[in-house]
């Protein structure tokens, strides 16, 4: 047995007198796809932003391949993160000022790498992602769909271990979310990724090995989909 890429135990996280995580625990092993899914408001999301170390828990604890995140300094998890997590949004969340190049782009050049190999390994995810003809357009005039793999090329351009994707498919129709799946799911596999998908769709769920169920913030029996 190798060890857990991700292990989360017992987190408890309230935002004021909402209990978001009473006790969710979360294992991921190396290269494993995982959907959570259940109802709105059950916590997936602060789920995935405690294991991104986007959010502190305020019990429990979150091992991110030997490293206790819940134990860092936001700015050691916002470095971690930066790093070894790739994360894909419902909408994107590209900087609608950039071009998709320079969105994609930006996880290097935030890593301070030389600005000219960095557009040139954005734009090779740009066309391994198959939107290299967008390289040049504005984020805020790309189409959901195009939008998606920008984000997707975005979350895999630094090589990360594990990609976290918060309803990826969202805001897109039901050809879109299943091409876009694909994409994510293929592009995952290459880098050989651990990808966690949190989704209210069957569908979408179905690109899993696992699903993992919330509800009221507790994480309920895992079942096997594929
Ligand atoms: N930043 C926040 N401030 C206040 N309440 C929040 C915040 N984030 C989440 N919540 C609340 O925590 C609960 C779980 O939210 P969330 O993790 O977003 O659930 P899900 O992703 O399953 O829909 C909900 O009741 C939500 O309203
Ligand atoms: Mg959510």
């Amino acid at each position: 047995m190798t060890d857990p890429l991700v292990a989360a135990t017992g987190l408890h996280k309230a935002f004021g007198r909402t209990v978001a995580l009473r006790g969710a625990s979360l294992t991921i092993e190396p290269g494993e796809r995982v959907a959570i899914t259940g109802p709105s408001g059950s916590g997936k999301s602060t789920l995935l932003q405690c294991i991104a170390g986007v959010i502190a828990p305020e019990a429990g604890t979150v091992t991110f391949d030997g490293t206790r995140v819940d134990a860092l300094s936001a700015d050691d998890r916002t470095r971690l993160r930066r790093r070894e997590i790739g994360l894909v949004l419902q909408f994107g969340r590209l900087v609608p000022e950039l071009t998709a190049l320079e969105n994609v782009a930006l996880p290097l050049l935030l890593e301070r790498r030389d600005r000219h190999a960095s557009a040139t390994v954005a734009r090779g995810w740009l066309a391994h992602l198959g939107v290299e003809e967008c390289a040049e357009s504005l984020a805020s005039d790309l189409s959901g769909g195009e939008g998606q793999r920008v984000a997707i090329a975005r979350a895999l351009i630094t090589a990360p271990k594990l990609v976290l994707a918060d309803e990826p498919t969202g805001a897109l129709d039901t050809v879109g979310a299943e091409r876009t799946m694909q994409v994510l799911v293929e592009a995952t596999g290459d880098i050989g990724a651990a990808l966690v998908v949190v989704t209210h769709d069957n569908r979408v769920a179905a690109f899993a090995d696992r699903e993992v169920v919330l509800r009221d913030g507790r994480t309920d029996a895992a079942k096997v989909v594929a």
